[in-house]
């Protein structure tokens, strides 16, 4: 099997780290072994690219246009972006909102996500709070968060659409937002590239499948590449439940967490969940057995 190693040499040199995961793996579809350790590994060419001016100009567009969805829905007081990279994205949307709004922000990669932190920092953006996380296990409470939107996160993660569908809409209470390719509305060319790199599909069927209230399912007006197009996919639920005043959660149980010494406590799961350089690792992989934790910290 290849080191990360040999596997950040072959990211220098140009290769495809996921193709060559699924090849090693004998997968069609990305596992989120292969997912994190790609990413993490590309970590820094978000940033960096948006030094190109023309990028740059188009992430304030796509960013603009995201904000002005979220506000023909409501006024947010909270916000979250699953799968938030390296903050390039939710930076420009948090520009254009009332700055009194709570931000969050998660990632399956720590190194992604502490690019985010130093990027928004580099912004003057200074209270928005991150952390890692899976999609497939959100570590948010249930309906904690106005607005949680996607941008091309669900993406690489064919095959486990329904259960991430299901994990957004949990965390949701108002309006969930995705800004995620869309096979059915794509060519010929496009799908068959989003089938070898093993991409999400029919996002709004399933929504639909689970009696979710899709507002509208559409090309979204701005898309960067023309083989990967966007669809914007909007989805109401209209929570009535008071929104909780932490909203972490254990991402196994999905019960809150109580911040002790280093780590994000579950007393529930007895499990902690350690805070490396800031970041809270909160995918279950990440979580210590720890039934004393508590009791010795505290002591
Ligand atoms: C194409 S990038 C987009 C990043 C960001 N949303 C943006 O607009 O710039 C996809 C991001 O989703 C993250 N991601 C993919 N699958 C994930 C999962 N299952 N859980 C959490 N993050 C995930 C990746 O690590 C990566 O940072």
């Amino acid at each position: 099997m290849i080191s990360p190693k040999e596997l950040q040499k072959k990211y220098a040199d140009g290769y495809n780290i996921s193709a060559i995961l699924r090849k090693e793996l004998n997968v069609t579809c990305n596992t989120k072994e292969i997912i994190e350790i790609s990413y993490d590994i590309q970590t820094g060419s978000y940033t960096q690219k948006m030094q190109e001016k023309e990028y740059a100009d188009f992430k304030e567009k796509y960013s603009k246009e995201l904000t002005n969805t979220i506000l023909s829905l409501c006024e947010p007081k909270s916000i979250l972006e699953a799968g938030v990279g390296e903050a390039t994205t939710l930076c420009s949307v948090l520009k254009h909102l009332n700055k009194d709004i709570k931000s969050y922000g998660f990632d399956l990669s720590w190194s992604r996500t502490f690019y985010a932190k130093n990027y928004l920092q580099r912004h003057n953006i200074t209270n928005t709070s991150l952390c890692c996380g899976d999609l497939l296990n959100i570590p948010f409470l249930d309906d904690s968060i106005d607005v949680v939107y996607t941008s091309h996160s669900i993406e690489p993660n064919g095959g486990q659409e329904e259960q991430i569908l299901r994990e957004l809409y949990r965390v949701t209470r108002k309006f969930l937002i995705l800004l995620e390719p869309d096979y059915k509305l794509s060519s010929k060319e496009s799908k068959e590239r989003m089938d070898l790199h093993g991409y999400c599909k029919n996002l709004d069927t399933i929504a639909h499948s689970l009696g979710y209230n899709v507002l509208k399912h559409e090309p979204f007006s701005l898309s960067y590449n023309p083989l990967n197009p966007t669809a914007l996919t909007i989805i109401s639920k209209q929570s009535d439940t008071p929104s909780p005043s932490e909203v972490f959660a254990c991402p196994k149980l999905k019960t809150p967490l109580k911040k002790i010494a280093n780590a994000m406590y579950s007393p529930e799961s007895l499990t902690a969940y350690p805070i490396l350089d800031d970041i809270a690792c909160l995918k279950i992989e990440n979580g210590i057995f720890a039934s004393k934790y508590q009791e010795i910290m505290e002591d």
